[in-house]
């Protein structure tokens, strides 16, 4: 079931504080069904996060954000002495370990705890303010990098997992960087990656994209490198859930494939992320914790059994692509070319603002 147009833009439901408590939209149940959550407790909240109903890096920095004014309320609300309080906080930082923006954003908000509720809450309206603040300005400044490096024709752009509103909220990393392209004149159209095991590329992606009548066509995770070798690409744009502070890049699993075959195929590799997104206190990408999430999402797909009862999966849910691979880092304040300066011997590009 596809939203009402003629109603207030339903994205603005991604992740929201409303009345006290949180709101958000289920992703597991896209693109069946549009359904919102209303999360009122820490254990709701890490359900959601855990099992992807609110995901993507910016997401969940804004999702861990509310979480810290929503246990302050549930703290008051049932006598929380202040280490439980501290408990409970942990456990949504820890909720998901890869993208940085979670802990990052928990952190923003707890300091506010000792203010009050009330500040709390400003301090995560803040946070999620800023974020959506910079999907607009990533939009912009990627489009302009895309339009010099490739030209203003119509441009084909090959995209991985979801970076749309529904992971960052506004106009999304990547798929605001394709979305302002396509405001432009100069998308001709997308390739989407489904995104094995939760298919956030064929769930989300396609979803968001038909909403903004965006041509786009679907593949399989296996393709994408041979279809970027056939020249069906002129660029492959991408998040991150982290990128260290040598320019390595975290992103759902399959990213690093795409880089390989960017290079090789001499297309630009963009990554656009958020200031947020970036880890200058982890070195480099064997640093970065990866999540190792349950067998059964890649034995099964969508539920189903598509192994043998018993098989064993490896269910990475991020890769690590290192910088020398990385064209371009598009954030709301600058273009950072990790590829580029790791040739010129300096380890920390990423320290080096322009
Ligand atoms: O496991 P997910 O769906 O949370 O993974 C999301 C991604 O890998 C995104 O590419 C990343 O968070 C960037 S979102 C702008």
């Amino acid at each position: 079931m596809r939203p009402d147009p003629g109603e207030a833009d339903p994205l603005n439901d991604v992740v929201a504080w409303r009345d006290g408590h949180i709101v958000a939209i289920d992703q597991t149940a896209l693109p069946g069904e549009f359904r919102v959550l209303h999360i009122t407790t820490v254990h709701e909240l890490v359900d959601a996060i855990t099992r992807l109903a609110i995901r993507g890096a910016p997401a969940l920095g804004v999702a861990g954000a509310l979480g810290v004014a929503l246990a302050v309320r549930q703290g008051a609300r049932e006598g929380w002495r202040s280490a439980r309080l501290e408990t409970e906080v942990e456990r949504i930082a820890g909720a998901r370990p890869t993208a940085v923006n979670l802990r990052r954003e928990v952190q923003a908000a707890a300091a506010a705890i000792q203010q009050g509720p009330a500040a709390v809450e400003a301090a995560a309206a803040a946070i999620r303010d800023t974020v959506i603040g910079a999907s607009r300005h990533i939009s912009e400044r990627g489009a302009g990098y895309l339009s010099e490096a490739c030209g203003t024709r119509p441009l084909t752009i090959h995209t991985h997992c979801n970076t749309g509103a529904l992971a960052c909220l506004g106009w999304g990393t990547a798929l605001g960087v394709i979305r302002m392209l396509h405001e432009r004149g100069e998308l001709g159209k997308v390739i989407v990656d489904e995104t094995r095991p939760l298919l956030q590329g064929a769930r989300l992606t396609c979803w968001e994209l038909g909403q903004l009548g965006i041509e786009h066509y679907l593949t399989c995770d296996g393709a994408g490198p041979f279809l970027i070798s056939q020249g069906l690409a002129d660029a492959v744009v991408v998040g991150a859930d982290r990128v260290a502070a040598n320019g390595d890049v975290a992103n759902k699993i399959g990213t690093y494939a795409l880089a390989l075959a960017a290079r090789r195929a001499g297309i630009p590799f963009v990554v656009a992320a958020p200031e947020s997104t970036i880890d200058e206190a982890t070195e480099s990408g064997r640093q970065i914790p990866l999540e190792l999430r349950p067998e059964d999402e890649v034995t099964h797909v969508l539920g189903v059994p598509a192994a043998p009862p018993g098989t064993r999966a490896l269910n990475y849910a991020f890769d690590v692509t290192p910088a020398e691979l990385v064209t371009a880092i598009v954030t709301e304040d600058r273009v950072i070319l990790p590829g580029r300066d790791h040739c010129a011997g300096s380890p920390h590009p990423l320290r080096q603002r322009t």
